[in-house]
């Protein structure tokens, strides 16, 4: 197994690129499987997710052509329905077949994700939609099997979903499922991501009727069929806050190249309230800091509040950052995992149910932690590059699911990272 060892205290300085974004990607290669003609993607990530999507699709039938800009998906002969455990458990964003498997052909069979890392993770909501939308679904040798065989034409029918709690993939799911639908379908309480946003207009681009995106309330109009189109994936905002907040960490200055600010409001005014210079100009933003940081109190929330995606990553933050500081993450119940392995490093941090209270300024020292969930392994390699001496984090596989080239990124940048087997 693949471990990082990292020399710390290095300033970060310089450009870097920041990558396609993994979770509009995801749901976005899915989309394929609504047509049966090609769909051309620029800007997929080269990520372990993606590789597991692709093996996903593959074993389905759909044809994959790549070459280094462009990804060709062609589900012009689906052959298989069923996404199996193996590939489920290490992905749980492969429940996202279900809506397009299920509004084309009228029947899939996806492994019931059972719980991770970071939490319980139910499907719940997604599975009431499709109920809502007609769909029979039982559970077999604990796999979701739905089907619409029993509906005129096969087809799903069109409703009205509200949606008990804001969920990005459940979203994304119905979405997909009412593209080819019987009439027209009112998604209500929906979560307004980017990346949402992102595969909605993917789906459009293939011929989707779809209004109120980035919106509480998603209207789509069913059509017969869906066409192939080329589409190239929105930045990953994820990948880059965390290169913003290591640059904070180090008194870095860094460029971050191929951003969307204004698809990042939360971290970057929490970034500047942490006491950095932040500028941002065409589809850049420059990040400044003299490393005297002041902690900072956050509280995740669905988009466009702070992204839990990024709780781990201030939680390095306000370790070496002057003053008391609480974080509250109200999306996930078990997402404090990094903690522990920070505390080994020099923090001090206190966790009281999903509250966890910092007192900051802290140097950091490097030593051996491991890594439990993907924004966890960053936050520990944030730790890292700003920590006195040397760190070596294991179970590193984690980070290969979400950020492109991680080592080679932060390299080119001054920092100085080693992958050993
Ligand atoms: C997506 C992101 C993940 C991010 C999360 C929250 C992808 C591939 N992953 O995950 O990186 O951390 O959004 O921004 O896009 N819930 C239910 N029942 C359901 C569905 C969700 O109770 O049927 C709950 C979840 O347990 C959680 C909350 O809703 O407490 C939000 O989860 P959700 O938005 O669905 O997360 P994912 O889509 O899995």
């Amino acid at each position: 197994m693949d471990k990082l060892i990292i020399n710390g205290q290095r300033k970060l300085y310089g450009d870097v690129y920041i990558s396609g974004a993994k979770n509009a990607a995801l749901p976005i290669l899915i989309a394929s499987l609504l047509s049966k003609e090609a769909l051309k993607l620029k800007n997929v990530p080269n990520l372990f997710d993606i590789n597991t999507t692709e093996k996903l699709l593959f074993s389905m039938g759909v044809e994959i052509l790549k070459t280094d800009s462009l990804l060709t998906l062609k589900a012009r002969n689906i052959k298989d329905f069923h996404a199996p455990y193996d590939l489920v458990k290490t992905m749980r964003a492969s429940i996202l077949v279900l809506g397009p498997l299920l509004s084309r052909f009228g029947h899939a069979r996806v492994a019931r994700p059972g719980g991770c890392a970071i939490g319980s993770r139910p499907v719940d909501i997604h599975i009431k939609g499709f109920e809502a939308m007609g769909a029979k679904i039982k559970n077999e040798s604990g796999d979701i099997v739905a089907s619409t065989e029993h509906l005129p034409n096969n087809r799903l029918i069109g409703a009205e979903i509200s949606m008990s709690q804001v969920t990005v993939t459940g979203t994304e799911n119905l979405m997909m499922a009412a593209c080819l639908a019987n009439g027209v379908t009112i998604l209500k309480n929906c979560a307004k991501e980017p990346e949402v946003i992102d595969l909605g207009n993917c789906l459009v681009k293939m011929g989707a009727i779809i209004k109120g995106l980035g919106t509480a309330i998603i209207t789509i109009e069913g059509v017969d069929e869906l066409n192939g189109a080329e589409h190239s994936i929105i930045f990953d905002r994820i990948e880059a806050g965390t290169y913003m907040v290591a640059a904070a960490m180090t008194a870095g200055e860094i460029n971050c190249i191929g951003v969307e600010s204004d698809k990042m409001t939360s971290v970057i005014s929490k970034l500047k309230e942490a006491g950095v210079d932040v500028i941002k100009t065409d589809n850049i933003v420059s990040i400044k800091s003299n490393g005297k940081l002041k902690s900072v109190n956050l509280e995740t929330a669905p988009y466009p509040g702070f992204p839990t995606d990024m709780q781990a990553q201030f939680m390095a933050l306000n370790t070496v950052a002057e003053g008391v500081s609480k974080i509250k993450e109200t999306i996930f119940e078990n997402r404090f995992m990094h903690v522990q392995e920070l505390i080994r490093m020099g923090a001090d941090i206190v966790i009281n149910q999903n509250l966890a209270v910092s007192r900051g300024g802290k140097v950091l020292e490097g030593a051996s932690v491991m890594a439990t969930d993907l924004r966890a392994s960053a936050s520990l390699v944030l730790a890292a590059l700003s920590a006195k001496g040397t760190t070596v984090i294991d179970r590193i596989y984690h980070l290969d699911r979400g950020y492109e080239n991680l080592e080679k990124k932060f390299n080119q940048i001054g920092a100085h990272i080693e992958r050993v087997s």
